[in-house]
């Protein structure tokens, strides 16, 4: 296929060097907001006297049918295309004649591309929050029907304080939650329009930007053309909202390998989300959380790629910034698998509370608790401490734990110590009476699930 700047040329571009400029391959994806930015823009040229109305029906109702025809498959993207900008200008004109050739005033690449990722990523954005908030009502739903379950809470992965199984689940709400506010932050900063910027420079024609941003659906314009089709900001902003999401979705996999293993047994995965072994006949494998807990790093790569290909670009487009696409469609594609995987794998996931609560009575994980105590009946808090800290090594010594040791030894440790303090240590009384705001009692509890619901009546994405 001749290229639309061939005239300039007196040579075919070499086959490999065709294959390595095209973008055709990854960016074909885009070829509906494609459309509806040159729609937009044909509007505009039509409304500003640059193209008659007829031209402008012509051109719309051609954009129409490429449109269908792509949807239904009547029409098949050409790989040998140099981009998909040029595919559907291409066809366009083959399809209404002379008139085709028009839509291309007061516009270039530079910024139709703009447009185009930034109303491919808004949307993609829409689409990953829904996955978001599915995810957060799963883990609230998990959380509600736990709320009692007692487990240990760790610091160094040591046993550290007991806390319940629905408290650690909302922890997770909370990074979740932020991801939606991270992503709505991005598609808030994103959605102005580079439409008219054109090349670098603007036009000399009496264009309307206004006209196609809200269109388009944009809150406002890229107020510089050169910084309009050179900005690359929000596809790094959607990359880190993105790498973000993959942290809190890796840590949490950590947590469920490591509760699946024999070692904790604290959740038994589902059938269907789990494979065996081609060798151990025994195994159950957590692959879906290790494949999360792996692709983080895939996405984690996309930003860094990113951010390295724009930092020594001057000024305005650079052919470099082809290589934004495939890195932020990849990340979104890994983020969509791995929360599309993840819901249903948490959803079905099934807590055993049994084995969380012995894990807790093992690891004098109420000591905190028998120094509160102490400090209750009048002794200063570090004195308390140092008190708790030598009773757990008479235990240790003894072989018991601190329900269990007798009232004398507690006695000769300090003369504050009653009979009362074996219930003041029980779990249920630890963890039940952890109120201070954002504790793990069930007072705070309530309280966390007021915050998210009212949070995420807050997020419009
Ligand atoms: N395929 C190109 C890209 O993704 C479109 C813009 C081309 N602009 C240009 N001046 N060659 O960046």
């Amino acid at each position: 296929m001749e290229k639309m700047w061939a005239g300039r040329f007196s040579k075919a571009l070499d086959r490999e060097a065709d294959d390595f400029n095209s973008s055709i391959s990854f960016d074909s994806r885009m070829y509906r907001q494609d459309i509806a930015g040159s729609i937009a823009h044909a509007a505009m040229l039509a409304k500003c006297g640059i193209l008659t109305e007829e031209e402008c029906q012509k051109i719309t109702e051609g954009l129409g049918g490429i449109a269908d025809d792509l949807e239904s498959g009547a029409l098949a993207i050409d790989p040998e295309a140099e981009d998909i900008h040029m595919f559907l200008e291409s066809v366009l004109t083959q399809r209404i004649g002379e008139t085709g050739k028009k839509l291309h005033t007061a516009r270039s690449r530079n910024d139709q591309v703009a447009v185009d990722l930034r109303l491919y990523l808004r949307d993609e954005a829409k689409e990953i929050a829904g996955l978001l908030r599915s995810l957060i009502d799963t883990l609230k739903r998990k959380a509600e029907a736990h709320r009692e379950v007692i487990m240990p809470g760790y610091t160094h992965l040591q046993r550290a304080q007991p806390v319940t199984f629905a408290h650690h689940l909302l922890a997770y709400c909370m990074m979740f939650l932020r991801d939606l506010g991270r992503l709505q932050d991005t598609v808030r900063r994103m959605n102005y329009s580079p439409l008219g910027c054109c090349a670098l420079a603007g036009t000399t024609y009496r264009t309307d930007r206004l006209f196609t941003a809200e269109r388009l659906g944009f809150d406002g314009l890229c107020e510089n053309s050169m910084d309009g089709v050179s900005d690359r900001d929000f596809c790094v902003e959607m990359l880190s909202a993105l790498s973000l999401i993959m942290v809190h979705l890796s840590r949490f996999s950590e947590e469920i390998i490591l509760w699946s293993s024999w070692e904790f047994k604290f959740i038994e995965l589902d059938d269907s989300f789990t494979t065996g072994s081609s060798i151990m006949p025994q195994k159950k494998n957590p692959d879906m959380a290790e494949l999360v807990r792996g692709k983080s790093g895939r996405v984690f790569g996309d930003l860094m790629g990113t951010l390295t290909m724009l930092k020594g670009l001057p000024l305005a487009y650079n052919k470099d910034m082809q290589e934004d696409k495939e890195a932020v469609f990849d990340a979104l594609e890994t983020v969509k698998h791995c929360l599309s995987v993840f819901v249903p794998m948490i959803d079905t996931m099934k807590p055993l509370p049994d084995n969380m609560l012995r894990a807790a009575q093992k690891g004098f994980i109420n000591a905190t608790d028998l120094a509160d105590y102490l400090v209750g009946k009048g002794r200063p808090f570090r004195s308390a401490y140092k008190t708790v800290g030598q009773l757990v090594a008479r235990c240790l010594e003894l072989g018991t734990v601190l329900d269990e040791l007798p009232m004398e030894e507690y006695r000769a440790a300090d003369p504050l110590f009653e009979e009362d303090l074996y219930r003041e240590i029980s779990l249920e009384v630890c963890v039940g009476r952890r109120n201070s705001l954002g504790g793990c009692g069930r007072e705070s509890f309530d309280r966390q699930l007021c915050y998210i619901a009212g949070a995420l009546k807050g997020i419009t994405l």
